[in-house]
Formats: C-alpha cells, sequence, structure tokens
C-alpha cells in the first residue's frame, strides 16, 4: 500500500507523459486525475498520521497525571515495593465461655465495620482475621523449643495482653501490616512508605502522644510515645524478639511479685501498658533506634515531626501518620483528613472493659 502510493507520487512528480507525447488526451488525463487522487489520500494519511501520534502522546500524559492523583496501587501496577509483604492482620480472640451457653462462638459484625477499608484500600493483600486457633498455632511454631514462653502465651487470662504480645509475634514470623480492630485504613498500604525509603525501611511506626510544649501526661513516657495499635513491618526484625524477650521476662517477674498464676494474672490497664502495650513498646523501639543512631539522647528527639524520618530501618510517622484526631500532640482534629494520615483509631479499646465484655481484639 505505502510502496504503491509512494511509486504514484514519483510518478506525478516525474510524470512525462503529461507533458510529453501521450497516446491519447483522454487516457492520460485519467491516468492525471488518479494520480492526483492518490496525493490527496498520501497527504490525507500523512496527516492522520501526525494527529493520531499526538493524541495518543498526549493520552500518554494525561492517564500517567491520573493515575498518581488516583493513587490506586493496583491501578499503577508499577510503584516499587516496600519490604512490607502484602499481609494484613487482624485479632479476634474469643474468651472461653464460663458457663456451656456462653461457649458457643459468636461475633458481632458491627465490631467488624472498619475492616472493609482495609479490604478495599489494599486489593490482593493476604488478609487474615486471626482466631483462637491461629493464635496458638502460631505460638506453637514459635516457641517450638521453649515451652515456659509457650503456656505464657497460652494461658495469659488477660486477652490485652494476649492481643499485645501477638502483634509482636506474628509480624516477627510473617511480617506485614497488623492492625487492631477499631482502626481505619485511609491509604493503600503500598503508598505508606515514601518513595525514597522504600528500599530501606522493615519498619512503620506512629507517634501515639507527643508531649511539644504542651502540658504532661500521666502515663509511663511523659514525652512522646510510640502506638502498636498499627505496625507496619518485614519478617525477622529484631526489635520483635526483644520486645517479646523484655515482656516475657517483665511478665514472669510480676506473677512472682504478685503471686499469681498466669490465667489469673488481672493487670490494671495501665500495667499492661507497661508490661506488654505501649509503654513498654516504646521503650524497645527507642533502644532500637538508639542502637541506630548514638546521637538519640531521649525522645524529645523525636518530638514535633512533620515529615516521616528513616532511622536505621525504622520509619517514624508524624503524629497525624497513625493517630489523627486527637486533641494532643498537634494532631489534626478538625474533622479534616491531612495528607499524611495512613490510619485512623477509633479508641474503643475493647480490652479496658474486659470485664464485661467476652469479645475483645
Ligand atoms: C537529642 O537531644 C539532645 C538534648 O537536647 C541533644 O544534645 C542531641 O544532639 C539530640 N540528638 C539528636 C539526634 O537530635
Ligand atoms: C503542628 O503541625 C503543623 C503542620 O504539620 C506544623 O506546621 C506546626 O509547626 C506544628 N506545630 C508544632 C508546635 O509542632
Ligand atoms: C480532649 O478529648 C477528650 C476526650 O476525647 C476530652 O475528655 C477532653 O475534654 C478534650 N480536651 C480538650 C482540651 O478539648
Amino acid at each position: 500500500m505505502f510502496r504503491k502510493l509512494r511509486r504514484c507520487l514519483f510518478d506525478i512528480l516525474l510524470a512525462p507523459e503529461i507533458f510529453y507525447g501521450a497516446h491519447t488526451r483522454r487516457s492520460n488525463l485519467r491516468r492525471y486525475v488518479v494520480k492526483v487522487v492518490s496525493l490527496i489520500i498520501l497527504w490525507l494519511l500523512l496527516v492522520a498520521a501526525v494527529v493520531y501520534y499526538e493524541v495518543r502522546e498526549e493520552i500518554n500524559q494525561h492517564s500517567s497525571i491520573g493515575l498518581h492523583e488516583n493513587k490506586n496501587p493496583a491501578a499503577i501496577g508499577r510503584i516499587q515495593a516496600s519490604n512490607i509483604p502484602r499481609k494484613i492482620w487482624q485479632l479476634y480472640l474469643t474468651a472461653p465461655g464460663r458457663d456451656s451457653s456462653e461457649s458457643s462462638f459468636k461475633i458481632d459484625t458491627k465490631n467488624l465495620a472498619d475492616t472493609v477499608s482495609w479490604l478495599a484500600h489494599n486489593l490482593d493483600y493476604e488478609y487474615k482475621l486471626v482466631g483462637n486457633e491461629k493464635y496458638e498455632k502460631i505460638v506453637d511454631q514459635h516457641f517450638k523449643k521453649d515451652p515456659n514462653s509457650r503456656a505464657i502465651f497460652n494461658t495469659l487470662g488477660n486477652y490485652g495482653m494476649k492481643s499485645d504480645l501477638f502483634r509482636y509475634l506474628i509480624l516477627f514470623e510473617e511480617g506485614g501490616v497488623y492492625s487492631d480492630i477499631d482502626t481505619i485504613n485511609l491509604k493503600p498500604v503500598d503508598l505508606w512508605i515514601p518513595e525514597k525509603y522504600r528500599k530501606d525501611a522493615r519498619i512503620v511506626i506512629g507517634i501515639e502522644f507527643d508531649r511539644l510544649d504542651g502540658g504532661d501526661w500521666s502515663e509511663v513516657h511523659p514525652d512522646l510515645q510510640f502506638c502498636q495499635w498499627t505496625i507496619a513491618a518485614a519478617p525477622e526484625h529484631p526489635l520483635f524478639k526483644d520486645m517479646i524477650k523484655h515482656s516475657l521476662s517483665d511478665l514472669n517477674k510480676y506473677a512472682i511479685d504478685h503471686n499469681v498464676a498466669f490465667p489469673d494474672m488481672k493487670a490494671s490497664s495501665s500495667e499492661v501498658m507497661k508490661l506488654t502495650g505501649p509503654a513498654a513498646w516504646t521503650d524497645a523501639v527507642f533502644k532500637q533506634l538508639q542502637h541506630y543512631d548514638h546521637e538519640l539522647t531521649t525522645l524529645r528527639n523525636l518530638s514535633g515531626l512533620t515529615e516521616p524520618k528513616l532511622i536505621g530501618d525504622i520509619l517514624i510517622l508524624p503524629i497525624d501518620g497513625f493517630a489523627m484526631g486527637q486533641n494532643h500532640s498537634n494532631s489534626t482534629h478538625d474533622g479534616s483528613i491531612p495528607e499524611g494520615a495512613l490510619v485512623q483509631h477509633e479508641f474503643r479499646g475493647s480490652w479496658k472493659h474486659e470485664s464485661k465484655k467476652r469479645y475483645i481484639a
């Protein structure tokens, strides 16, 4: 097709018979008309090709802008992967019934309303709602050679502590994201780590409380506390092993000091925070951070973060990352969802009322 057109074009340009010695005028005229029409078609094809390529270029530009605005990693399809496995863990332990009528398993679907946000924003992630069976399986697997620790995990009567310990264990064993069931996922996990840190970050941690220049806080760390309602991690990070080791040792000490067996341990909520919860977690995290950066001397060094900070392989998020909507710590609480917010915690804290509730997370 192209070659024919080209030959026509040459013929027209050269077209000697039009001007010199044609056989018959009519056949010359017909040939001339055919050639002119060919030339016009060729010209139109050329214009069409140019327009086609220009339009395609424009579409390409638009679609790449569109994808960035859309921020749906499934649609982008080729963002740089992080070290965080694409797994999401949530926990729903059920306490054994006190009598036979209570022992049948029942779960309130209302408690899982926020889980939809995790599923919808993270297509193709593995999602697991862990119950008692998987809990014991992971514990047995991890403590194969340590029956004492296994017994503590499995017989702890305090389900808030059980829930605390489980998150450290599952993130060590499998990695991914652990999040309490009273959290809303605001942004796809694929986008949690800024691109420049995606190669190096192996844990993502949020700040729960930052005193800044404000008043004292009644909890253990008056300056700053990390949250553990949501944590993202690559598997086998030593931080979790360290955290578990310290918690188990403190629990043993508590049991001895209070002369109480693990199934009967009824620690107050502030004791839970210190033994297995955010206060203990803050100690473990800060110790690891100091191991990476010897210049860190106080938690106040991390106060007032306005953008994510990578220390070693740990990414610390500013307050809005996991803790927007609080009326302290410079957390955004004007009803808007700030750009840097990845998770919203609803503070249902069901484990704090565990004497009244059978189902906790
Ligand atoms: C942490 O704060 C202390 C005391 O203000 C300061 O001497 C030190 O340089 C700070 N470290 C970092 C890494 O900012
Ligand atoms: C509070 O956060 C805003 C927005 O990130 C920042 O501009 C401001 O400096 C922060 N204030 C304090 C006291 O850290
Ligand atoms: C902050 O919020 C808590 C409950 O979320 C409330 O009890 C307290 O009064 C609030 N404080 C201020 C200063 O608004």
